[in-house]
């Protein structure tokens, strides 16, 4: 087995991580991709400066040499998101990214719940996801023509990740972890940007399980995501308190996702 490290990824470190995830996402191409690209900024030094600033990126050191990257984001005490994990491509299929997602969830001993996406057309990742033990929880629809298997591995079954319920909701909470039923969907209204002057849709979903219901706050693309009945799961929420009412947002690093 390949001896590997994990450790703090640093601002000197932004410009060799950027051109390692350029290599290592260009060459999804050949596992179902349509030419080169990647998530975004995958391939921009400052992104992955912002990444370092907002999430828990680390850089993976085989013979001290950086050899890849990992970053994940918080969604709550007990919850972790892998954002993403990318080796250079001369080092795929040596059991590194394995051994790094090991590394990893002994750096979290206290997170139950690790959920993350990946594109459907992805063979690749989802043999590797799959062997780790992730299974498929439901869909991120990302637009007409693209889909995300939502995955999560849950660490001890014997004490099973207990998420948040509808009923339990209170202003100011963040970093929620909250599942439920669309019961319904308002119309949408148009509204102005205050800060970029750009035309914005909004509608008020209502979200409810058998312990309440609360107003779901859907902007832009996500509208189309769901419909009346679905079951969703938000990750990363957070609650805030609008015209004396309650509502769940979804937020920059929030997730969206349809359950099966
Ligand atoms: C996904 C990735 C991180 C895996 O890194 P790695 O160090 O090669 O991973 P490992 O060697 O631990 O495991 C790779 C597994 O994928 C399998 N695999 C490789 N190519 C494959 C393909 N085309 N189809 C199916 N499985 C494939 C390997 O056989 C291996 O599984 P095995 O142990 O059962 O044989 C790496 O391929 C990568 O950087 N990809 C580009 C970036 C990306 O897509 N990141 C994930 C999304 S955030």
């Amino acid at each position: 087995m390949i001896g590997i490290k994990i450790e703090r990824a640093e601002k000197g470190d932004a410009e060799q991580l950027a051109s390692i995830s350029k290599r290592a996402f260009d060459s999804d191409a050949e596992v179902g991709g349509n030419g080169p690209g990647g998530p975004p900024g995958y391939d921009s030094p400052s992104f992955q400066l912002r990444f370092m600033r907002f999430m828990d990126y680390y850089k993976i050191l085989l013979n001290e040499n950086i050899v890849g990257g990992i970053f994940v984001s918080s969604g709550g005490k007990k919850h972790r998101v892998l954002e993403r994990i990318f080796i250079d491509p001369p080092h795929h299929n040596k059991g590194i990214a394995s051994q790094a997602m090991e590394l990893l969830w002994e750096m979290y001993p206290q997170v139950q719940l690790w959920t993350l996406g990946t594109p459907e057309w992805n063979v690749r990742t989802r043999h590797f996801y799959e062997k780790l033990g992730f299974i498929q929880v439901g869909w991120e629809k990302g637009g007409p023509n693209w889909r995300g298997i939502w995955y999560q591995k849950v660490m001890d079954s014997s004490s099973p990740y207990e998420m948040v319920k509808v009923g339990e909701l209170k202003d100011g909470m963040k970093d929620i972890t909250v599942e439920g039923i669309i019961l319904t969907i308002s119309s949408p209204k148009k509204v102005i940007s205050r800060s970029t002057g750009k035309n914005l849709s909004v509608v008020n979903a209502e979200l409810g399980d058998t312990t309440g219901k609360i107003v779901l706050v859907l902007w832009n693309e996500q509208i189309s995501q769901v419909k009346v009945d679905d079951r969703v799961r938000i990750e990363s929420g957070y609650v805030n308190s609008y015209r004396g009412v309650y509502q769940l947002n979804i937020g920059w690093m929030g997730r969206l996702i349809t359950l099966l």
